[in-house]
């Protein structure tokens, strides 16, 4: 006997929620390793725009290697694509270069504590460049995101301007790349994977001869030995794990958004930092004041309210 229509739906439902439920706890859990291994280099070797820079090519390379061995189908795609991704890629390299610098000066916690404001800065932006409104309740949910990060802020024991900058910056970019990403992804049949792809190479292009600039080969080199004299020949496999997840969990988290809302996406990437907060506090031994994790706790409590109130 076949089984009833409503029957059918709600196993095809199930599988669905199946699916993004494992995209999900891949994100989260690709997202841990690499925050553990990018600060564990990042104390052992102070270069965040080179390792930045490493983490783009190791992506960049992995892909090339995939479509070359049709692992993945290549995507077709044009110089109207390239172009449309430039400033998506402009965009990412900044995020993705701010946040790491944001690593190298402050705890781990604290970077994705701030990180957790991120919508905060999406209204900001959304309602002061491109003119839109929200309901009064999207408007007060930012009451304790902005209030939980400031506090949290306030009461870090170890603080630093250039750290809190990195942060912040990355938020202001990261909005900026995902109301491109939507105007460049419009009907364009690039899978999730193979955009992320795309985007990594045309980032490292863009971030390579800044980080020569801003650090170069001579300090990398120097600093390189002292970090291996110090650790180990295990320091290589450091660098490498971070670079290799820093790729995955981002490919996973653009597969992911191929089948979900990107007000799902925001909430999954909230919860991922609650995760990565809690881990790295644990491993890394964070010193915590309570009323420093209460204003961590409101700032994220706040992001969950401002996406009930703008579902
Ligand atoms: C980076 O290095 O790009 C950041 O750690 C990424 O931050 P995300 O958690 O927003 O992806």
């Amino acid at each position: 006997k076949s089984p009833s229509p409503a029957a059918a739906e709600a196993k095809s439902e199930a599988a669905k929620n199946v699916k993004i439920g494992t995209y999900f706890a891949t994100w989260w859990a690709l997202n841990v390793v690499f925050n553990i291994y990018n600060k564990k280099v990042l104390n052992a070797y102070p270069y965040p725009w080179l390792t930045s820079t490493l983490s783009l090519a190791c992506g960049s390379l992995m892909m090339l290697v995939s479509w070359a061995t049709k692992i993945a189908e290549p995507p077709k795609i044009d110089l109207e694509f390239w172009k449309a991704l430039f400033p998506v890629a402009v965009a990412h390299t900044i995020g993705h270069v701010a946040a790491t610098v944001s690593m190298s000066k402050v705890a781990v916690s604290f970077t994705h504590i701030i990180k957790s404001g991120e919508p905060a800065f999406s209204v900001i932006v959304s309602r002061f460049l491109l003119g839109e409104t929200f309901p009064p309740a999207v408007y007060l949910s930012l009451v304790p995101i902005i209030g939980g990060c400031g506090l949290a802020a306030l009461t870090e024991l170890n603080f630093n301007m250039t750290g809190f900058m990195g942060a912040m910056i990355s938020n202001l970019a990261f909005v900026f790349r995902n109301i491109f990403s939507k105007k460049g992804m419009k009907g364009k049949s690039v899978s999730g994977m193979n955009y992320y792809a795309c985007l990594s190479m045309l980032s490292l292009l863009i971030l390579t001869p800044f980080a020569i600039a801003v650090e170069g080969p001579h300090m990398w080199v120097a600093g390189w030995k002292e970090a291996v004299s110090e650790i180990g020949p295990q320091f290589i496999w450091w660098v490498a794990v971070q670079s290799i997840f820093y790729h995955l969990y981002n490919q996973v988290s653009y597969m992911s958004l191929d089948e979900i809302s990107p007000l799902t996406f925001s909430v999954g990437n909230t919860m991922k930092r609650i995760s990565v907060i809690v881990s790295s506090i644990i491993i890394f031994r964070t010193p915590v004041q309570p009323i420093n994790a209460l204003g961590a706790a409101i700032a994220i409590l706040g992001t969950f309210l401002y996406s009930q109130a703008k579902a």
